[in-house]
């Protein structure tokens, strides 16, 4: 029986309404095949957002989300807003949007598609086969502590971020590590700075205190400094990474080199009644309009909006599969391909990840 998949799409910035375009023409045709009924509505956030409504999260935006069953967004910022007043920057109304939507679990799978091996930086021998998933605090951390200040007099100014961290918020994001860690291959690495930061030290003993109830999750700490050197030198040896807010943010970007491109890399939002999901990348505005931007990301976003909001495994499946089949057919958007290797378009890309979608869902679909 097909569902109704109401959908508010956030293309926002630089790139990020050419690769949701391609998401969303993805995402039609596996609701097509499935028999399921896709409604959008599309949105401004970020600097498209600024233009429009003098906000980046203008109230019409938020209210759509949160009457929708999902969020599908793209990217925002861009150096037009650099020198916009802080609390009206792009990156803010993606901010308030996570926090207004109570997603505090950031959820950012890199995996090494085998098709792509030889464009890692790393060996192939070391990339082979790499499969982690960041599990990012997204709620508390440096993003939101307060006080966060800028006083002084020109020439003898101060700045002030603040990193908080509560004991519940850090139960319920190392749950969520843990509960993913048991549905893959069981080990959870908690990566914090515990021999200089308080909030590390609290994390370090809250993540023990919750590995107690799953003693069959292999459980680690690493400082960041030393993560971010194993991750890029044996990126195999991890399965789940847990850790904060400004940790995550970073060494997720590391792991979109490891597997090839940034541009490859997804994202779920999850904690609340309503799942954001976006590509990992940001707005890329010096290749934007061009037709140049990877998709891969915003369509893989797809998948993980399917599984974790519509608990539509196989249609998630049918995505990944489908992206794999492109990659294995050699389509290369720019990031992917090799120097003098020919490429293809972000909307050529999509068309053939769709394409692969029909041919890989149709004899099961009909069949079952
Ligand atoms: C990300 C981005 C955002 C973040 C920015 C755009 C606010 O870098 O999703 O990784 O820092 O969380
Ligand atoms: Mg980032």
């Amino acid at each position: 029986m097909g569902i109704r998949l109401r959908i508010t799409v956030l293309p926002g910035d630089g790139i990020g309404p050419e690769v949701i375009a391609e998401a969303l023409r993805v995402l039609r045709s596996v609701a097509d095949l499935f028999g399921h009924q896709l409604e959008t509505f599309s949105h401004a956030i970020g600097g498209a957002a600024l233009r429009e409504h003098h906000d980046p999260l203008p109230a019409v935006t938020l209210a759509a989300c949160r009457t929708s069953d999902a969020v599908l967004l793209g990217a925002v910022g861009g150096p037009a807003f650099d020198n916009v007043a802080p609390e009206l920057r792009p990156e803010q109304g993606l901010l308030r949007l996570r926090q207004e939507l109570g997603c505090f679990a950031n959820l950012r799978p890199a995996v090494c598609y085998p098709a792509l091996v030889q464009g890692s930086p790393l060996k192939a021998d070391a990339v082979a086969g790499a499969n982690v998933m960041i599990v990012r605090e997204l709620l508390g951390g440096l993003y939101f502590g307060k006080p966060r200040t800028v006083h002084g007099d020109v020439g003898s100014r101060e700045a002030v971020d603040t990193m908080r961290y509560t004991e519940p918020a850090i139960e319920r994001i190392a749950r969520v590590a843990f509960d993913l860690a048991r549905q893959r291959r069981c080990l959870l690495t908690s990566v914090d700075k515990a021999n200089v930061l308080a909030c590390s030290r609290l994390w370090r003993e809250v993540v023990t205190r919750v590995g107690q109830e799953y003693p069959d999750v292999r459980l680690s700490h690493a400082y960041v400094d030393s993560c971010a050197m194993a991750l890029a030198a044996r990126p195999t040896q991890f399965d789940v990474i847990l850790t904060e807010n400004m940790f995550g943010d970073i060494l997720s970007d590391l792991a979109g080199a490891l597997v090839g491109s940034l541009g490859l890399l997804p994202s779920a939002s999850i904690g609340g009644r309503i799942g954001l999901y976006e590509p990992v990348h940001g707005s890329a505005p010096d290749i934007a309009g061009q037709g140049l931007a990877d998709p891969l990301g915003a369509v893989l976003s797809t998948a993980m909006m399917l599984r974790h909001s519509f608990q539509l495994h196989r249609e998630a499946e049918c995505v990944e599969a489908a992206v794999a089949a492109a990659l294995d057919r050699g389509l290369r958007t720019r990031d992917l391909a090799g120097k003098n290797s020919r490429c293809v378009s972000t909307s050529e890309m999509g068309e053939g990840i769709a394409e692969a979608v029909c041919t890989l869902a149709t004899p099961r679909e009909i069949v079952t």
